[in-house]
């Protein structure tokens, strides 16, 4: 359901579900993607006279207040970015909470603080999360889903929420659908995906999936150490999921008998220690242990060979997703990977999408611009739910 199934909404109170968890240093917002990706929802909404009420969950906080997890910071910026005032209530749900949203005029917004200051948000207990959905749906008039980064979760705000008020998807959930479905419905071919990130155990499901549809996968970011164990090569220090040997295995002859080409990286940067400042060395991906470093050799980057294959395989593609950054690209000496690969999807002509919020993160810290890119989802856990097929409970409840 979209917007106009929810009909006049002027001077309507309407709670807007968004993905307001933004990187935050020291309580300063370092990445603002998912505070300006909020902005076409709320502006047409403000724009036909809707009362706004936004509620979004920030980190990951253990059902009580942190300071550190205030979404303060949040209305300060979006504020600047909508130039317009944003009240903020340091409760979530009580007197003050009320007060604040009874003051609301015609176009006014609010935000309502951190969701999961309060158990009944997260809380396994199907009966908690509708105490707690009960609160938040008082005194309003229609929900609006915009929190697509949020959509695979079963949250209070997210489902049991949407059962309680006439409920439709926000403008960001619907574009981001529009985006994703082109990737899961008929993708031109060459499709590649580019797959980092930490871990080969948090992208298990997706790996599968891709395995059906795309026509080559490229390997970086720290779970590639993995792949090359399964390969039976020594990776001296470096990240290794020995837990997941077998099941890698099980992807890279998988792969091969449905003629899809998993490429992992021929060379590889390895530093003497997880730090900025390390010593380190482009070594052959099959040598890591003969680096100088010897066993204690971390692998922290996909090396320069490597980055000039990923970009050449880039260039030929139709269609590029990409989730999860190639190597540490925090450390400049370290970013080398990342930064090739970003640069390699705003010089194709296919039609790019770079999931997941330290993805997003990677580019807008290498310098790149949004606009660089076909798409730049906000979604991290949930495009990748998305592309393995699985059923989002945040969209099932709007259908
Ligand atoms: C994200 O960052 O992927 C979303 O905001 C969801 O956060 P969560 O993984 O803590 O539920």
């Amino acid at each position: 359901r979209t917007l106009e199934s929810l009909g006049d909404l002027n001077a309507k109170t309407v709670v807007i579900r968004c993905d307001l968890n933004v990187p935050l240093r020291d309580g300063v917002i370092t990445d603002d993607g998912r505070i300006r990706a909020s902005l076409t929802t709320i502006r047409e909404l403000r724009e036909a006279g809707a009362r706004l009420v936004l509620i979004s969950h920030l980190g990951r906080p253990a059902g009580a207040p942190e300071e550190r997890y205030s979404l303060r910071p949040v209305a300060e910026r979006m504020s600047e970015l909508l130039e317009a005032p944003v009240a903020f209530s340091s409760e979530t749900v009580g007197e003050e909470a009320e007060a604040a949203r009874a003051a609301l005029g015609d176009g006014d917004v609010l935000l309502l603080e951190n969701l999961r200051f309060n158990p009944g948000e997260t809380s396994k207990d199907e009966g908690e999360r509708q105490a707690f959905a009960e609160e938040l749906a008082k005194g309003a008039d229609a929900f609006v889903s915009d929190g697509f980064g949020v959509v695979h979760r079963r949250q209070a705000s997210v489902t049991e929420l949407a059962g309680l008020l006439p409920s439709a998807a926000g403008r960001l959930v619907a574009a981001e659908l529009e985006v994703l479905q082109r990737l899961t419905e008929n993708a031109e071919r060459p499709y590649t995906v580019v797959l980092g990130g930490s871990k080969v155990s948090d992208k298990l499901g997706v790996i599968a999936h891709l395995l059906e549809r795309v026509d080559t996968l490229l390997i970086g970011g720290g779970m590639l150490f993995t792949f090359l164990a399964a390969q039976g090569h020594a990776v001296a220090s470096s990240l290794l999921e020995k837990d997941q040997l077998d099941t890698v295995r099980g992807y890279l002859a998988e792969a091969e008998r449905r003629g899809v080409r998993i490429v992992l990286p021929t060379d590889v940067v390895v530093a003497e220690a997880f730090a900025a400042d390390a010593a380190h060395e482009v070594v052959a991906a099959d040598a890591i242990d003969s680096s100088s470093f010897g066993e204690a050799g971390i692998g922290l980057d996909i090396g320069p060979d490597s980055a000039v294959a990923f970009a050449a395989i880039i260039a030929d593609s139709a269609t590029v997703f990409w989730n999860g950054p190639m190597g540490v690209f925090e450390m400049e000496a370290f970013a080398g990977g990342t930064r090739a690969v970003a640069k390699a999807l705003t010089e194709t002509r296919g039609f790019t999408v770079v999931g997941g919020g330290d993805s997003a993160a990677a580019v807008r810290a290498l310098g790149f611009a949004d606009d660089q890119f076909g798409h730049i989802s906000t979604g991290g856990g949930a495009s990748l739910e998305f592309l393995e097929g699985k059923a989002l409970p945040g969209l099932e409840v709007l259908a």
